[in-house]
């Protein structure tokens, strides 16, 4: 079983090799772990439940925990470090290990996720503010794709962070976080409906929660990737977790 330290390092590392995607320099605290896990709630129907950008599973632990007996859990990373960090959790951990074979491990960008399958849940841990305008678009699109009827969506960012980067960049990259803004702005003024200020975060965060208009479910055995992942995402045809007994 890995330590939490043990977690730290790799997440610190992957911070300063891959710090577009990486995007934080640890892992998110328990308190906004759990406000972004917060709309997880043992329902019937059981729920389908996407978790984007999980890192070392810091969010996904509060997920887990959550999850009603016939819930299902598909986590999405693009970085393969992180992705063997997860795998390594669901076969050694004592709280993952009875939930594995639930959930799925893709080792891919989200953007690359047919959208055939749909969710009920969807909780992103993506540094949208490190990406460009039109990959932030994508994404937002793929997210509304991939939501079933009414799914919610959970993200978080951290506070005052467009308008502090503001200050100190050049005139591109505030027309870059400007753009960044407006895309957001329209989202939360159409879909939000409620956000979380957790201040005792490092650094302070918001979480918003959606709710997304969604599509209906159109059941398939198996979720696809829309295509072969770029060539630097090693191993990346979906990692299915589902065959593990527990
Ligand atoms: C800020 S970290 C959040 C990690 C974790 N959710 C947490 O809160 O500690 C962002 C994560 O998103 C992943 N990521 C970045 N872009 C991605 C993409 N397009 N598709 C899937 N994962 C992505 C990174 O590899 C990283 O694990």
């Amino acid at each position: 079983m890995r330590t939490p330290l043990a977690d730290y390092r790799v997440f610190w590392r992957e911070f300063r090799h891959t710090f577009h995607s990486t995007g934080a320099v640890l892992p998110s605290g328990r308190r906004l772990a759990r406000a972004l896990a917060s709309r997880i709630a043992a329902m019937d129907p059981p729920q389908k439940i996407l978790e984007v950008g999980p890192g070392t599973g810091a969010v996904t632990r509060q997920i887990i925990s959550r999850m009603g007996p016939n819930d299902q859990l598909d986590l999405v990373e693009l970085n393969p470090r992180f992705a063997e960090v997860l795998r390594n959790h669901l076969d050694t951990e004592p709280s993952w290990k009875p939930v594995a074979g639930r959930v799925r491990v893709w080792e891919m960008p989200v953007e690359q996720i047919d959208a055939s399958e749909k969710y009920d849940v969807i909780v992103s841990g993506l540094p949208l503010n490190n990406f460009a305008v039109a990959m932030v678009q994508e994404i937002l699109s793929q997210f509304h794709s991939l939501a079933a009827v009414d799914a919610s969506l959970s993200f978080f960012e951290y506070i005052a962070v467009r308008k502090a980067k503001s200050l100190l960049c050049r005139r591109s990259e505030r027309r870059r976080l400007s753009g960044i803004e407006r895309l957001l702005f329209r989202e939360f003024q159409q879909w939000e409906m409620s956000r979380q200020c957790i201040v005792s975060n490092v650094p302070p965060a918001w979480v918003h929660h959606l709710q997304l208009p969604g599509k209906s479910r159109v059941e398939s055995p198996e979720p696809r990737a829309r295509s072969t992942a770029s060539s630097h995402f090693s191993g990346s045809r979906p990692s299915t977790l589902d065959s593990k007994k527990t």
